[in-house]
């Protein structure tokens, strides 16, 4: 895929991190974004950052990208609805949606009660799915396009005080491949997307079992991969309309251990420092 400023990408979850830096890499390569999350100052302030990238520094004159900036709460119907009818007044083809929006859990099954379990797949997977049907019938009008869903390396397999989020990103694959399987022929390329640890706010952010943010930055994201990199092989992995991508470091091996000694993992997963 050549990007020029025709090109649109649509990002949930751009205020911060992966959404972010996906949204400066692609403003970086000429596309034109679509930003949106709840946050609408901090959304300006990536939109701006991009506006700054895009700007050509050859002197050669072409047409600038756009950079949207479309207020959504993820975690409502309403609001999703809302959203796609504000995106829709642009009045331009939607080629890359990247269903980026999240929050993870850092609390035992246990002491974790189903408003919670509920309210973790309300966003990751009921909101990832709504606004998914909601362009899937644009994109197929248009001649086709490409669906992203940014699940987690825990989307492949359980991980202590990830019962809920785990889940969430489980229920993600099954939809995601079973949407790739019958549209694939339709042009529409469907990539999930499995990231490691990366250095974001997914664990500052994380809900505890009262409901509160768990507030404190994980040394596994401390140590993480910067969001740039996860945002270059991200965009690459749509580019080359892969089915998936996995994206980290040494943590990745943890996906090829469940899958091909399942005994070890087993015995891993009991003993991992989960945070
Ligand atoms: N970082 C990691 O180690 C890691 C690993 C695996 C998977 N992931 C996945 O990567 C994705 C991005 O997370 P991140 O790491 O970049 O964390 P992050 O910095 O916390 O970003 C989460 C993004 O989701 C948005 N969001 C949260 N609730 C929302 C809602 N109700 N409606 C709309 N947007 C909402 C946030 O924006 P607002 O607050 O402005 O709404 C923010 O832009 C998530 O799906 C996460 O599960 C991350």
């Amino acid at each position: 895929m050549v990007y020029s400023a025709n090109t649109t990408v649509w990002i949930t979850g751009a205020s911060s991190g992966i959404g972010a830096a996906l949204a400066e890499h692609y403003a970086r390569l000429g596309a034109s974004v679509i930003l949106s999350s709840r946050n609408e100052s901090q959304l300006q302030a990536v939109a701006l950052r991009c506006a700054k990238i895009s700007a050509p520094s050859d002197g050669k004159k072409r047409k600038s990208p756009d950079f949207f900036v479309v207020p959504v709460d993820m975690a409502s119907t309403e609001s999703i609805a809302q959203a796609w009818a504000e995106v829709g007044k642009l009045n331009r083809p939607i080629n890359v949606l990247i269903n980026n929006a999240g929050i993870s859990q850092r609390s035992l099954t246990r002491d974790t009660g189903t408003e919670i379990d509920r309210k973790v797949m309300e966003l990751n997977f009921f909101g990832t799915v709504t606004l998914t049907k909601m362009v899937l019938p644009h994109m197929l009008t248009h001649g086709g396009g490409h669906i992203a869903a940014i699940s987690s390396i825990v989307g492949k397999f359980g991980f202590p005080l990830r019962s809920a989020y785990s889940a969430s990103k489980h229920a993600l694959k099954g939809f995601f491949e079973s949407l790739d399987a019958e549209e694939r022929k339709h042009r529409i390329f469907v990539t999930l997307v499995y990231p490691g640890f990366i250095t974001t706010k997914i664990s500052v952010n994380a809900l505890t079992a009262d409901g509160t943010a768990h507030g404190a930055m994980d040394n596994n994201q401390k140590q993480g991969m910067a969001p740039e990199i996860c945002a270059r092989k991200i965009e690459r992995a749509i580019r080359r309309r892969k089915h998936e991508v996995l994206v980290g470091r040494k943590e990745l091996l943890l996906v090829h251990i469940r899958r091909f000694l399942p005994a070890l993992y087993y015995t891993m997963a009991r003993r991992v420092n989960p945070t």
